[in-house]
């Protein structure tokens, strides 16, 4: 017997029956990315590996534990380092930034992405190893502003509330500058050197390595040591602190609740500054719908001009999660023909060609069966119209259209397919 295949550990097939959904929630996004005067970038699936580990820093669990790396065969002369799925998007725009020369173009890039992102997670609910990133980046000489910040939250808050989302929380944090976040890191090794045997032993390794990263762990010893922390925003010096307050107080005006979260690091090393996380408690332990924050050195770290940036990510699959009691609209054509033997096939056949050059969505059986059977097949595809091809319409050279919300029927001629289209793409 040969062998059955199945989906790959951690992907899923998108089916038809599902995909209104997820053109729903692109369209919503891509409407506010428009209303925000941004453009939308396409990058490659796959990036050189090292350019991840760059950016996202050797000590990121995704660098570590969930780069997916080609195995490539045929390694080509000056591939210096291999090549792995992206995890992400901001490597590959940033990436894209600097070899396009974008901060010599225009003083702010405002740029967005859907698509695909791929980690070698263990998969479970709302974690897959192929998911659905809507991201955007904003990066250039002019992008440094508290206003700048607000406002890129505020379109990731957007892009959610349109989706029909309304109970999740934003939490928010600075990490300030690079010399800001040395002195963090010097301040919790500090506090955390006492308790080293009360970690676990991941975070026992993350102290010398990276120390932040305890502040997010999930172990309930970690998590008791953490909440002992006196955390605030001292470690800031007065420029970020300051920074930091502009952006609270932006958001505060423009009405979007917060939390000032001050354990919220991130697992990526590049932020630096405003960072923020959006999570919905419905989704349980995999509750973030998206992340984001500032990454004011990344551009430099590869090789680009001096210039900053902020950015976020949506994961799409968890808010179609989030909003799993949504109806899904189901998918209609305008028209359905039917037919009764060859000859009808034949015209049937030649309709519904002529029918879709006026834009008319329609289909027929291409196999004679009972009408029965064909008007079945309209109704399962949800026809707005039934066109019925019997011998006396052919002979008339007409066809009846049937309204099936209604069942008024009426006889149209052949002659005008222009005419026929549009009266059948009228209140459609
Ligand atoms: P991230 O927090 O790694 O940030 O991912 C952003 C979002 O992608 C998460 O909040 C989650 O909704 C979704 N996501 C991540 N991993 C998975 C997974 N395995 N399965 C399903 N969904 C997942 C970033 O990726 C940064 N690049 C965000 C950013 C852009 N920062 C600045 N610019």
């Amino acid at each position: 017997m040969s062998k059955i295949f199945n989906v790959a550990r951690g992907t899923a097939d998108i089916l038809p029956a599902d995909i209104p959904l997820w053109h729903e929630v692109e369209s919503k996004a891509r409407l506010v990315f428009k209303n925000a005067n941004f453009s939308e970038i396409r990058t490659p699936a796959f990036e050189e590996t090292e350019l991840f580990a760059r950016s996202m820093g050797q000590t990121s669990d995704v660098v570590q534990k969930q780069m997916l790396t080609l195995m490539s065969q045929n390694a080509q002369e000056g591939e210096t380092s291999g090549l792995s799925l992206r995890p992400e998007g901001t490597a590959s725009v940033v990436r894209s930034y600097i070899e396009n020369s974008m901060d010599r173009k225009e003083p702010i890039s405002k740029l967005f992405y859907i698509g695909p992102m791929f980690r070698g997670e263990r998969p479970q609910k709302g974690r897959l190893r192929q998911f659905h990133q809507i991201g955007a980046e904003v990066i250039g000489p002019q992008t440094i502003s508290p206003l700048l910040d607000a406002q890129v939250i505020a379109i990731a808050v957007d892009i959610l509330k349109r989706c029909g989302l309304n109970g999740f929380k934003l939490k928010i944090n600075s990490l300030g500058s690079a010399q800001d976040k040395e002195n963090f890191s010097t301040f919790l090794r500090d506090q955390f050197k006492n308790h080293l045997s009360e970690l676990c032993p991941d975070c026992q390794n993350r102290f010398e390595r990276n120390v932040f990263r305890i502040l997010d762990c999930k172990v309930q010893t970690c998590r008791a040591v953490v909440s002992n922390l006196k955390l605030g925003i001292s470690h800031l010096s007065d420029d970020s602190q300051q920074y930091f307050q502009q952006v609270m107080h932006a958001l505060q005006n423009m009405g979007i609740a917060f939390e000032h979260t001050p354990t919220l690091v991130r697992g990526l090393d590049y932020y630096t500054h405003t960072v923020f996380e959006i999570s919905d408690p419905s989704l349980g332990s995999q509750d973030a719908l998206g992340a984001g924050g500032r990454y004011n050195d990344l551009v430099t770290l590869l090789g680009g001009p001096q210039v900053d940036a902020i950015g976020f990510a949506l994961g799409m699959e968890r808010i179609l999660l989030a909003n799993a009691t949504r109806e899904i609209p189901a998918q209609k054509i305008d028209a359905f023909c039917v037919f009764f033997d060859d000859n009808s096939l034949a015209k049937a056949f030649a309709l519904i060609q002529e029918l879709r050059k006026y834009d008319v969505s329609c289909d027929m059986s291409f196999r004679l069966s009972s009408v029965k059977s064909q008007m079945r097949q309209a109704d399962k595809n949800g026809a707005r119209f039934v066109m019925i091809l019997g011998d006396e319409e052919l002979k008339e050279g007409k066809v009846a259209l049937k309204e099936m919300a209604t069942g008024a029927q009426t006889k149209e001629s052949l002659d005008n397919i222009a005419q026929l289209a549009q009266l059948i793409k009228k209140g459609s």
